[in-house]
């Protein structure tokens, strides 16, 4: 039985990587989905997330919630993430420690913080082999399954509506040269154990991305990073609802920025799904650091589907592995030369973000799916002239949908707001969240409700709704009042 276990060990030993780099290059992968190469002309951020934001992604981090007390890190935070992360908060060691009985304080004060901050958060992570609680080391087979869903859908539930995207399953995916599945005991559960939790996920919560994380993936050669991406392949041409790949990017000797690193963004991303850097940290000094942060940084920027970047820490002596300082802030908060490399290449622009969807690229084994992917947020503009525009992104499957729409007002600003578009006859709405429907099908009017009616000029809000059948297509229409 899998012992449950504190990653403790934050060695680069503790990260066995394949001695000999298996090159399975699958023939899918050099189908990379054609993308809109235009250069973002920015201005120039003084601040990650502003940074970011300019480029349509965002900046994040891992919080410990013990440390919103400390003025100096609650400082940094607010100043430059526009994301976070829990960084143990949302395991399932903290949110269940007995069976069927939650906890969700300290999650949620991190939610309240981000909301309270103008932050979005990551939700992480709903399954992992580590950090369970006690009481599923008695549990295997059946009942371990039903208490791996019934946490997902609990979790999940709980926090509805305000994660941008879970980390559904961490760590799946076994280290060395196999390629396969780790040993585990949700492994043990069934092959099947992560689409049901994906599954699980989607019904919970319709409007987060869902993700699967996992390190050691960075290396487009290594054999686990070809294990996870047949598995996303498949998933995809299944109708499996995967939305993201994130890459926890713990880098060091043992592990270091692989060349090759674009090269597995863009792999992935011609999957149909977004990929997210989910917990960056390098470790090192000084001018190399520098280097593979701002590489890191310009990798994800030339990929429109990299949504953004979170570093696992603010400063280094937050980090899991504070003696590599691996963080863009020292102990007592300055920036170092990483942060100011990370700073400059979002300045310098990137990809932006697909604002339509993408071209559906189809995997070579197997049949494409259907599904036109999600597509992340557009890139900041200025307001649109009129009192408001909105645009949507859709994930399709066989059966169903999940839209997520957002809406940007004019230079007025709104105090109040309606969007409307067409539901196909036969398709219907069947759940709704941050808006009001005013049916299920046909023409359907979408109002504010209360918390998201007052929208500052140029500003933004979204609201999403799922359904049965295919989604609407075409450009809303949106109005003020
Ligand atoms: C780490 C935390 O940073 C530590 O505080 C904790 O003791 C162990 O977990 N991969 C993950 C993260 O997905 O959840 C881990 O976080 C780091 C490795």
């Amino acid at each position: 039985m899998d012992k449950v276990l504190a990653r403790g060990s934050g060695s680069a030993a503790a990260r066995s990587r394949p001695r000999t780099a298996v090159v399975a290059m699958v023939a899918g992968a050099a189908m990379v989905a054609a993308t809109i190469a235009v250069a973002t002309s920015a201005s120039a951020g003084t601040t990650l997330g502003a940074s970011a934001a300019e480029q349509g992604r965002y900046f994040g981090t891992a919080v410990a919630v013990n440390k919103l007390s400390d003025s100096t890190y609650v400082g940094i935070l607010n100043r430059e993430f526009n994301m976070v992360t829990a960084e143990n908060e949302m395991k399932w060691d903290a949110t269940e420690p007995s069976r069927n009985q939650f906890n969700f304080s300290a999650g949620d004060r991190l939610v309240a913080h981000a909301q309270a901050n103008g932050m979005r958060v990551r939700g992480h992570a709903l399954l992992w082999h580590q950090q369970q609680p006690g009481w599923t080391g008695s549990l295997s087979g059946s009942a371990l399954r039903e208490a791996m869903i019934n946490h997902v859908t609990q979790v999940a539930t709980h926090y509805r509506g305000k994660i941008h995207s879970w980390d559904v399953v961490n760590e799946a995916f076994d280290d060395g040269n196999s390629g396969a599945r780790r040993n585990s005991n949700l492994q043990q559960t069934g092959n099947d154990w992560i689409e049901a939790a994906f599954r699980a996920a989607r019904a919970a919560d319709p409007g987060a991305k869902l993700c699967y994380n996992d390190y050691n993936t960075d290396n487009w050669s290594w054999a686990k990073t070809q294990g996870v991406y047949n598995m996303v392949r498949d998933f995809k041409a299944r109708g499996v609802p995967i939305d993201c790949v994130g890459f926890q990017s713990h880098f060091n000797s043992g592990s270091p920025y692989p060349s090759n690193y674009r090269t597995t963004l863009q792999n992935f991303a011609a999957l149909g799904v977004d990929v997210q850097i989910t917990e960056l940290d390098i470790e090192g000094s000084g001018s190399s650091q520098a280097t593979s942060y701002g590489n890191v940084t310009r990798d994800c920027l030339a990929v429109a589907r990299c949504n953004g970047i979170t570093v696992w820490g603010i400063r280094d002596t937050d980090s899991w592995r504070a003696s590599g300082t691996p963080l863009l802030f020292d102990g007592s908060g300055n920036k170092k030369q990483a942060y100011t490399a990370v700073l400059n290449a979002l300045n310098e622009g990137g990809t932006p973000p697909p604002t339509t969807a993408p071209p559906t690229s189809t995997p070579p084994t197997s049949t494409p799916p259907t599904s036109t992917p999600p597509t992340s947020e557009p890139p900041t503009t200025p307001p649109p002239t009129g009192a408001c525009t909105a645009t949507f992104t859709t994930n399709q499957w066989p059966g169903g949908f999940v839209t997520n729409v957002r809406i940007t007002a004019g230079s007025s600003g709104l105090n109040g707001w309606t969007v409307s578009l067409t539901v196909p006859s036969g398709s219907a709405i069947t759940n709704t969240w941050s808006a009001q429907a005013s049916g299920t099908t046909g023409a359907v009017t979408f109002r504010n409700v209360d918390y998201n009616r007052q929208v500052g000029a140029g500003g933004t809000t979204e609201f999403g709704f799922q359904g049965t059948g295919t989604a609407p297509s075409g450009t809303p229409a949106c109005a003020a009042g």
